[in-house]
């Protein structure tokens, strides 16, 4: 497994390119197993999980081209990636597999789709994972409600359709908050039900709308996608579209947060602030300042952050996939933050790490109490899922030393060339690979 040695203190400076948007790519591959004909996908980035998505689909009997890119010399940026045609060929496989879903919890993004087109669906069991007990009870309650059948054999949700879905009026809310897969997966069975369907609690995130809207394309009749209330009207058949993924914000998040705490200064290209609007407050309130320009945004921090108070909330609140980040930033803030997390309240495997970089933070429940320091040191620590990874990667590139942080592919999961955007603009961050690792921390001297 993958290290990255980083050599903190440097000030980033320069321009960096926000990838598409994972968290919207992958149910939005997922859907086009509804379609007929071929759908062009752009902005896909290149991923992990994109990877164990593209895998999955083709054991469902699709055919998966990426094109070559249009500019193969672009080191990073949207002209790395090509297009990705998807078409359905084969509709007799209904099966994600354990060896795939264990390896990428968005692969029951599958499980709604396949209901509502091939009238089957056996999908293995998520469990568990690092951020804490991430349940599908309300993905199968919404399909229910649709007229699915369900049982659980052997360790997968194995879910039927007798005749076609039928469209109904139904509440999708749980006890924290909506669900952001869960609408996605009834809104797609209920693309192709019988008559019309109004969720009621639905997730607003813009992963949600872009979906609905790259299935609008697709001769699908959503509206209301944006909103805690989506209106669908069935239809019988859905056809191939072209369609470009949103750009990634949690992505553009992370970044603004890499100017900030080394108090630099980065232009993000290819982002939309509309949708980091709790971001955007929360870092204009610890005084970084944020310029939009067109498409684009200048962030920087010329001095050391103020404190602040910040709960994760569903969309537009502050997402919790930004919340490790947001506290890397706060453990160097003049005076005591505090943060609390209601969408997974067990996220918090960075604070451990943080704390043996010399932050100082204490955990009561769902809330961590930051009294911020002067400086942070590096240290050998691990990077434990995806967003926690970035937080360590942000905190290594501003502590006095070297940092190692072992296990990254949690972070290839989901950011794209991560390494090569930051070290264009001034990082001194490198990939070792596992060998070189064990070995000197002189490789970044
Ligand atoms: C999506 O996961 C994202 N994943 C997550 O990003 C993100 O953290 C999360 O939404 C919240 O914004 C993808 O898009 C691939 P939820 P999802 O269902 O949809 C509870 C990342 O780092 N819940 O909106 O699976 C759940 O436990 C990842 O990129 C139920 O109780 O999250 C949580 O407390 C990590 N029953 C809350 O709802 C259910 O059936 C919201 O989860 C489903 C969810």
């Amino acid at each position: 497994m993958d290290s990255f040695l980083i050599r903190g203190g440097h000030r980033l400076k320069g321009t960096i390119e926000i990838s598409g948007s994972k968290n919207s790519a992958l149910p939005i591959m997922a859907a086009i197993l509804m379609t007929e004909g071929k759908t062009t996908l752009k902005g896909v980035p290149r991923l992990l999980d994109i990877d164990s998505m593209t895998r999955l689909l083709v054991e469902l009997g699709c055919q998966v081209h990426r094109h070559e890119p249009a500019d193969p010399g672009t080191v990073v940026g949207p002209a790395l990636n090509g297009p990705l045609d998807i078409e359905v060929a084969d509709e007799r496989q209904c099966e994600a597999r354990y060896e795939i879903v264990r390896t990428m919890r968005a692969s029951i993004c599958v499980l709604g789709p396949l209901l509502g087109k091939r009238g089957k669906a056996v999908v293995s069991l998520p469990g568990g994972c690092a951020i804490g007990d991430r349940p599908v009870d309300l993905h199968v309650r919404g399909l229910k409600k649709l007229g699915a059948e369900f049982r659980v054999e052997n360790g997968n949700i194995i879910g039927e359709v007798r005749g076609r879905l039928k469209g109904c009026r139904m509440y999708l809310g749980g006890a924290l908050g909506p669900t952001v897969l869960g609408t996605i997966n009834v809104m797609c069975a209920a693309a192709l039900a019988e008559g019309e369907t109004v969720l009621v609690g639905a997730a607003c995130e813009p992963e949600v709308s872009d979906c609905a809207e790259m299935l609008n394309k697709m001769g699908a009749q959503i509206k209301g996608h944006g909103t805690p209330e989506i209106r669908i009207e069935g239809v019988d058949k859905l056809h191939g579209t072209e369609h470009r993924v949103i750009p990634d914000r949690i992505e553009c998040g992370t970044f603004m947060i890499a100017a900030a705490i080394t108090n630099g200064e980065l232009e993000l290209k290819h982002c939309n602030l509309d949708h980091l609007i709790a971001v955007t407050d929360r870092l204009e309130e610890v005084g970084v300042k944020i310029e939009r320009k067109d498409g684009s945004v200048i962030v920087s921090a010329a001095r050391r952050i103020n404190a602040v108070e910040m709960t994760t909330q569903p969309y537009p609140g502050f997402p919790t996939d930004l919340q490790a980040q947001l506290m890397a930033l706060l453990c160097l803030s003049d005076g005591i933050s505090v943060v609390t997390e209601r969408i997974f309240p067990d996220r918090f495997l960075h604070v451990g790490e943080l704390n043996r970089m010399g932050a100082g933070v204490r955990k009561e429940g769902p809330t961590a109490i930051i009294q911020g320091v002067r400086e942070l040191q590096g240290a050998n620590v691990m990077a434990s899922d995806l967003r926690a990874s970035a937080a360590l990667v942000l905190a290594g590139m501003v502590a006095k030393g070297t940092t190692r942080i072992d296990r990254v592919y949690h972070i290839d999961r989901g950011y794209e060339k991560i390494e090569q955007k930051l070290a264009a603009v001034g990082a001194q961050i490198e990939r070792v690979k596992e060998e070189k690792a064990l070995g000197s921390l002189s490789a970044v001297a």
